[in-house]
């Protein structure tokens, strides 16, 4: 892993010169346009970064595979395109080095987006969920097997108070209605079944998806200050009457991410 992280930041320094990113944007499903108005883009392929998620067979499709540098809303970015996920081939770590690599580039400020389920009858497909919790219904953890004391990470406040209060007042700012809840990680691929979904709202989630937990868990051992936006593509299973598949996900975050993009460029010049 050490190699892999010293050879990545290696060829991301050697491209982008005196630029240093201050934020880091992980980008979900179906969320990749929000790239289109990152200006002094400089992009580097995943395939080109050691330990970076490969273009392989279990990719997943709606994610873009580069990492792109360059302003958005007044602030140096640098931008994950697309994350692997813990179901791709069971490596609840797979985004360590990628992040690793964002830290000794810079980024103090993370951003993650993904695609999620609504399990809040009140809040409707398409519109977009700021996290403020989370709950790990997987039970498993990207420190795991990492020694020394700093692998007890204090999650208490991991989705940041401060960074929160600026995306609601981006929210406002803009008309866009921003509930805010708890995010359940489940696994995956395979959708909840209702009866999982009846017990997940139980449990205190506002919507549940497949990813995000594990790099928040890896983004606040490394002391980043984080903050979370779900775009909802769907009400959760047993919830509407809609079958649920990776395409209705895509469609719809496409119409979610027209927000989200609005939302982060509000959001970024506040900082
Ligand atoms: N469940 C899990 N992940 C998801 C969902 C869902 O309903 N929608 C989008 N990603």
């Amino acid at each position: 892993m050490e190699q892999n992280i010293a050879e990545a930041v290696k060829i991301i320094t050697s491209k982008m010169g005196s630029f240093q990113p201050d934020v880091g944007l992980i980008l979900g499903s179906g969320l990749a346009s929000l790239v289109d108005d990152v200006s002094d883009k400089i992009s580097i392929s995943y395939d080109a970064l050691p330990g970076f998620p490969s273009h392989g067979a279990g990719a997943v499709t709606g994610h873009g595979t580069n990492l792109i540098l360059g302003i958005l809303g007044g602030q140096k970015v640098a931008i994950l395109e697309g994350r692997k996920h813990y179901y791709e081939d069971g490596n609840p770590s797979a985004m360590r080095v990628p992040m690793e690599v964002l830290k000794q580039i810079g980024v103090s400020k993370l951003i993650v987006t993904n695609s999620a389920g609504s399990m809040d009858p009140d809040v409707a497909p398409a519109n977009v969920m700021l996290i403020n919790d989370h709950i790990n219904y997987s039970g498993l953890n990207p420190l795991i097997g990492q020694s020394g004391d700093a692998r007890f990470v204090d999650m208490s406040e991991a989705y940041s108070p401060k960074l929160r209060e600026l995306m609601q007042r981006a929210a406002k700012e803009n008309d866009i209605s921003l509930s805010e809840g708890v995010y359940i990680w489940y696994s995956g691929p395979s959708f909840e079944t209702p009866a999982e979904i009846r017990a997940l709202r139980i449990l205190g989630g506002d919507a549940v998806g497949m990813s995000t937990v594990p790099e928040v868990i890896i983004g606040r051992y490394l002391g980043l200050e984080i903050t979370g936006l779900s775009c909802l593509t769907n009400m959760a299973s047993g919830m509407s009457n809609t079958k649920l598949s990776h395409h209705q996900t895509k469609q719809v975050a496409a119409i979610g991410a027209k927000k989200i993009k609005t939302l982060l460029k509000s959001f970024l010049q506040k900082l």
